[in-house]
């Protein structure tokens, strides 16, 4: 059994969808399928998205990375699919993540700031810039929440509550009403 690591970039084919916070849709539906395949094959790492382009860092045994490779090269959710690092690891360094997602944060904004990249470009990283960026996903505090969007099945509207002292105040209102209609009804 033999572990590698593998970092590659790529082009995204969808048109992004703005959104206010939490996860571009698209990413989310992504991320979402990430979290609970790569939890059954054992496969840890991070997802950057960032001006249309990705950056994916995998980790794992080699037969399970190099099939979860495979599959992911052949999604047409993006184009130009290009390795640039794949290697022999020792021992896992994303312990807990099945797939760490970190949004354009201002960590991110700094290394591309350091390297005089005005935007995200990750197939013209050089191979310290790619560690640079993996170290960078890893230490990150900025989880990317995926909240729901049109992320299927997690989109419910929250029912609507009414404060405790509204609610109150309708019933003793509705009590009233009735109790007028029952007065009302003993004059006729
Ligand atoms: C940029 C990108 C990254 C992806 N990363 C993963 C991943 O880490 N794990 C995964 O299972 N699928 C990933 N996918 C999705 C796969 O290409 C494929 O759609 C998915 O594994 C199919 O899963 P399903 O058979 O459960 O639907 C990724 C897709 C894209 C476009």
């Amino acid at each position: 059994m033999s572990l590698i690591r593998l970092a590659y970039a790529s082009e995204a084919t969808f048109l992004a969808q703005p959104v206010d916070k939490g996860v571009e849709p698209n990413v989310a539906r992504i991320l979402m399928a990430s979290r609970s395949n790569n939890t059954k094959n054992d496969i840890v790492g991070g997802l950057y998205y960032g001006d249309d382009r990705f950056f994916q860092y995998l980790e794992g045994e080699e037969g399970a990375v190099r099939a979860l490779y495979d599959r992911i090269a052949g999604d047409s959710r993006h184009r130009n699919v290009i390795t640039l690092l794949e290697e022999p690891l020792e021992a896992r360094t994303f312990a807990n993540w099945s797939m760490k997602y970190v949004p354009l944060s201002s960590d991110v904004k700094g290394f591309l700031n350091r390297h005089g990249m005005k935007r995200f470009r990750p197939s013209d990283f050089t191979r310290d810039q790619c560690e640079e960026m993996i170290k960078l996903i890893r230490d990150s505090s900025q989880e990317g929440r995926v909240v729901s969007h049109d992320v299927a099945g997690s989109a419910r509207p929250t029912p609507a509550v009414l404060p405790k002292g509204v609610g109150v105040g309708l019933a003793v209102a509705a009590i009233g009403v009735v109790g007028a209609m029952i007065y009302a009804s003993t004059m006729l």
